[in-house]
């Protein structure tokens, strides 16, 4: 009896032990019957050329990529979507029938539908935050832009970044940059915290008062204990302050998306997810 070789996907990163992506694409393919492979690869930014030549001439599909490689992968990808292209970022990378990789970025989209479809928190006419100016900001910058919000502040220690990127999605919405001390003034419905201090457990310096009534803290970072910002959130009487577990899953389900056609259910994955964690 001849059993199919899976199809290889893996996630390539550094630090990478502690990736939940490998569980969380085990359980949509087992949800949707997929044969699939899927695995968590260290690769460094210097490496990263060589592994990705050797990933898919050895057979493999499809990869996502993650910190700090996400901006290599972009530079990687031959073709990109127009939302890749513009954020100048890439998640996922797509082996196509002609040979040639294309590009894409799910992470904005895995927000906004974790926001809208699993919180119930629409970003239209939100008064949003965005702490910090890097890679996970430019990523999510678009998707939320479509969704209409009155307006997008995004702030960083390093000023000139944030009024760089805002000037780069100027087109796209009512975004403006600025720096920690120009909040003191400001209140805001939707706080997301896109900067990597919650990985040393570290908190932006945000001034008190900045989160309006009933206002919603969202880290896009996740751990398993409540990070720096969602205790920072709970402090300040957020409505809800919640972990990334949520936009994790729904990125990973879009990737799965493009690499199988299929969608799997998101909401009994975040479930399974929780459990494990707890
Ligand atoms: P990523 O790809 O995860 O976004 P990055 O491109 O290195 O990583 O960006 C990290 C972001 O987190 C930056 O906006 C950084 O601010 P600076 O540009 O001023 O360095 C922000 N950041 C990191 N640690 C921080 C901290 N303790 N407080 C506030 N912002 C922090």
């Amino acid at each position: 009896m001849s059993t199919v070789k899976p199809d290889k996907y893996a996630v390539f990163g550094s630090p990478i032990k502690h990736s939940k992506s490998p569980i969380i694409h085990q359980l949509f393919a087992e949800q949707t019957g997929q044969n699939i492979s899927y695995d968590a690869i260290e690769v460094s930014a210097d490496d990263f050329i060589k592994s990705v030549n050797t990933f898919f001439a050895g057979g493999g599909k499809g990869l996502n990529c993650t910190v700090p490689l996400k901006g290599l992968a972009w530079k990687y990808a031959e073709n990109k979507s127009e939302h890749a292209e513009y954020s100048k970022a890439v998640n996922t990378l797509i082996l196509q029938d002609d040979g040639s990789v294309y590009g894409d970025n799910t992470d904005g989209i895995g927000l906004v539908r974790d926001l809208n479809n699993n919180q119930g928190i629409s970003p239209n006419g939100k008064r949003i935050l965005i702490l910090g100016a890097g890679g996970a900001s430019r990523g999510i910058l678009g998707p939320l832009l479509d969704q209409l919000p009155m307006s997008v502040f995004i702030v960083n220690r390093t000023v000139s970044k944030a009024l760089e990127l805002a000037n780069q999605f100027a087109k796209k919405g009512m975004v403006s940059g600025c720096g920690y001390a120009d909040l003191y003034d400001k209140k805001f419905d939707l706080i997301l915290n896109a900067t990597s201090a919650s990985l040393s457990d570290q908190l932006p310096p945000l001034p008190e008062g900045i989160l309006g009534k009933q206002g919603v803290c969202y880290d896009l970072a996740y751990g398993n204990k409540p990070t720096a910002f969602v205790r920072w959130g709970f402090e300040n009487k957020a409505e809800k302050s919640l972990d990334g577990l949520g936009m994790l899953v729904e990125q990973a389900a879009e990737a799965f998306y493009l690499w199988r056609g299929v969608r799997p259910d998101t909401g009994v994955v975040i479930r399974e997810l929780k459990n494990r964690i707890q």
